[in-house]
């Protein structure tokens, strides 16, 4: 039995003695102690121990389930890991498999070295937040226009059916509930763009998150802005239920029918900012953005656009 286990036994809030726990992992009951305490220090858990009870978990944790993901979503090929160094990582391997049937899915309970953007880490303790992986057959070059833009739109409405409704965005592709970040999305391109290509769309959603180490940004979570932890696996369901129809409706029309509802959700619409690239900055005041998904910038008084992985948009202090 894995050390994880140990979690999954725990996950249920009750107590369970440290007998019990040690007779399901086959270890003494200092042991079991030793163990918790490290489990506890690793993924952020507060855990109570109360003589003659035994222990338990202070909140009970919403687990993944296969059985209940692929009974609401019967015709998605998908994988739910316990843990795993990165679900983008995963999916990239699976697409060089032989004959794996696509779209699929790839979600895990935790990361040990999850992928932000900008090669940042992405902090994923165990059973907290949601980390899934969704990969898709790009056949023309088209459908990678706007595309991240279109996936920040599937996670800002999955959000708000689960009463996130203050939820926007921010180009190209945070989610931000009163300038804390919520969730994040990282795409990744396998193939020939100019070709048929795969692309790996990661997200990243701080569910039932109240507490981290290592998030070097001020962060939010469902729990912390709606009061009720949220149930993973509805919320990863609805999220992928909201990700199939707008990738479809993209694959359709463009992202022209999505500009008014992403530039409605857009944060910063209107205001001052500071875009940097590198050692560059530029100052400018957001316009909106184009059918491409670039970002336009009234810039010294002529209009430029951006795009890019490497641009980071930040608001002018004095705006
Ligand atoms: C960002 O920096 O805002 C993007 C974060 C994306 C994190 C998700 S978690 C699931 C998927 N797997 C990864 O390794 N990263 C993405």
């Amino acid at each position: 039995m894995s050390i994880l286990q140990l979690l999954r036994l725990l996950a249920d809030g009750r107590f369970h003695s440290g007998e019990e726990l040690g007779t399901a992992l086959g270890i003494s009951r200092s042991a079991v102690w030793k163990r918790l305490q490290q489990l506890s220090a690793e993924h952020v858990l507060a855990l109570h121990k109360v003589r003659g009870k035994g222990y338990r978990l202070e909140q009970p944790l919403s687990l993944l389930s296969v059985g209940e993901l692929s009974a609401r979503l019967p015709s998605l090929t998908l994988w739910v890991e316990d843990c795993v160094d990165s679900t983008n990582a995963m999916a990239l391997k699976k697409l060089a498999e032989p004959a794996v049937a696509l779209p699929f899915a790839i979600l895990a309970e935790s990361q040990s070295a999850g992928r932000g953007r900008r090669g940042r880490h992405w902090v994923s303790p165990y059973g907290q937040s949601l980390y899934l992986s969704y990969a898709i057959r790009v056949e023309r070059a088209a459908q990678l226009q706007a595309l991240s833009l279109v996936v920040g739109l599937a996670v800002r409405r999955a959000l708000q059916s689960f009463g996130v409704s203050n939820v926007g965005l921010k180009w190209p592709n945070d989610l931000l509930v009163s300038g804390c970040k919520i969730a994040g999305i990282l795409l990744e391109l396998s193939g020939d763009p100019a070709d048929v290509c795969h692309v790996v769309i990661g997200i990243g959603i701080n569910a039932n998150l109240l507490d981290a180490n290592g998030i070097d940004q001020a962060w939010t979570s469902v729990q912390r802005v709606t009061g009720c932890p949220v149930d993973r696996n509805a919320l990863a369901a609805v999220l992928l239920e909201q990700l199939d129809c707008v990738l479809a409706e993209h694959r359709e029309h463009g992202f022209a029918a999505f500009h008014e509802e992403w530039e409605a959700g857009h944060l910063w619409q209107g205001c001052e900012v500071r875009l940097t690239s590198g050692v560059h900055e530029i100052d400018g005041r957001v316009l909106g953005v184009t059918l491409d998904g670039a970002l336009r910038l009234l810039v010294d008084g002529v209009e430029r656009t951006y795009s890019g992985g490497e641009l980071t948009l930040r608001l002018r202090h004095d705006s």
